[in-house]
């Protein structure tokens, strides 16, 4: 039998018997994962976080979060608190549709011939996908193009609550049959396209003195102008824009990966979103306007709230307990409104204390939970890292040795 013939338990034994030492796993999970993929041999996982609370278009939402990363949650709760003193975040899915693309081999083709058939296609789509029409999408555009000897069809299919991946290629498989018939020409591909389309923006207008701490607005002025910098320069440089995206992508990938939606697409949209200019630069901005600090995203989010793996998945199903009866659009409008929460938490504190002193409590944190030591000695320890700003593991266990000297 082939490796990936085995169940999830024999693969597991095989493994074992190579000498690979394996985490213990639940029977009946095991046996529910092996059904959601290939070649399963076991778990991988990772914290579920909640936000408390979102305020988006006047309505308050509890948010889930899956990150092993702490500061990332911290962030989104910080940026968050920060919106909801301002009334929060006003924000507006697009939800137009996901892209397909169809591409032909074609000679002598008339293009103005096939332009006139274009509705009829259309139609015909829909009519054979009419639970997709009743369900509120459908296919929406057909745009057609040569060069050389290839046709290239854009389709545009709106997938209602889903994310629509499947649908949309089972969409362009059918058209790719009907029109090779149709010009008896041959399909080279037939697949959805991750393009950026289903766009989100958020926007957050926020009191300078909300900024601080102390609620002091001369001082809040002074560091929204910092952050305005900071999203300046991330506009015209490459390496700010790509670390500036990276902390809105902590805070949107870990609620795609709480709501079982598949991160790896967002990704790849928003990367060429990035670069729509013809650089690369942050998906944010930030800027001064009228004595408020004014924040902006804008997001290719294709994503759903039913189909894939959504209904299949019990610990994915949790997430969906936590935000209520939420429609791909409001999914959408929190994850753009978290993102930029995360961006603007990251921007303060590079602008104030530095990234370093959040990340540092972290790392100390990760490291005194698995140093052998009581928790007096531990307490000891982190004073000893604090004060003296060192933080490896191996600075951790030298401490904790002089402590021990010092008491015995
Ligand atoms: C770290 O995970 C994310 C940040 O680097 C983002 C940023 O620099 O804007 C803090």
């Amino acid at each position: 039998m082939k490796f990936y013939q085995l169940s999830a338990s024999e693969r597991r034994e095989s493994l074992l018997q190579e000498g690979i030492k394996l985490n213990k796993v639940d029977c009946d999970l095991l046996a529910e994962l092996d059904t959601l993929s290939e070649n399963v041999i076991g778990k991988l996982t990772l914290p579920l976080s909640i936000l408390q609370v979102a305020v988006v278009n006047g309505k308050s939402f509890q948010i889930p979060m899956a990150t092993e990363e702490a500061s990332v949650v911290a962030a989104a709760n910080h940026g968050l608190n920060i919106f909801n003193q301002n009334g929060g975040a006003i924000a507006k899915s697009e939800r137009t549709g996901i892209w397909g693309q169809l591409v032909f081999k074609v000679e002598k083709f008339s293009l103005a011939s096939f332009q006139s058939k274009e509705l009829s296609y259309l139609k015909a789509a829909n009519q054979e996908f009419a639970s997709l029409v009743k369900h509120g999408g459908g296919v929406k555009k057909i745009a057609s193009e040569l060069k050389d000897d290839l046709l290239f069809l854009r389709v545009l299919v709106d997938p209602a609550e889903s994310m629509g991946a499947n649908r949309t290629n089972a969409i362009l498989e059918f058209l790719g049959q009907k029109i090779s018939q149709e010009f008896a020409i041959k399909k080279l591909y037939a697949i959805l396209s991750n393009y950026p389309s289903q766009f989100t923006h958020a926007k957050v207008s926020l009191d300078f003195a909300s900024l601080t701490k102390t609620q002091d607005k001369k001082i809040g002025e002074k560091i929204a102008q910092k952050v305005a910098l900071l999203s300046k320069i991330g506009k015209q440089d490459s390496y700010r824009a790509v670390t500036n995206n990276k902390g809105i992508m902590n805070g949107v990938d870990a609620i795609l990966l709480a709501t079982g939606n598949d991160f790896r697409a967002v990704e790849a949209a928003c990367h060429q979103a990035a670069s729509l200019s013809g650089a690369y630069q942050s998906l944010s901005s930030w800027q001064i306007e009228d004595g408020k600090l004014v924040g902006e995203v804008s997001l290719p989010l294709a994503i759903g709230v039913v189909g894939g793996s959504i209904k299949s998945r019990s610990d994915v199903q949790v997430a969906y307990n936590i935000l209520g009866q939420v429609s791909a659009s409001e999914l959408a409008e929190l994850i753009a409104t978290v993102g930029l929460a995360n961006n603007l938490a990251a921007l303060l504190a590079i602008s104030t204390v530095g990234i370093q002193k959040g990340h540092m409590s972290l790392q100390i944190r990760n490291i005194l939970k698995n140093l052998s030591a009581t928790d007096n000695e531990k307490k000891a320890v982190k004073q000893l890292m604090q004060e003296q700003k060192r933080y490896s593991e191996t600075d951790a266990k030298n401490f904790l040795q002089k402590i021990r000297e010092e008491n015995s």
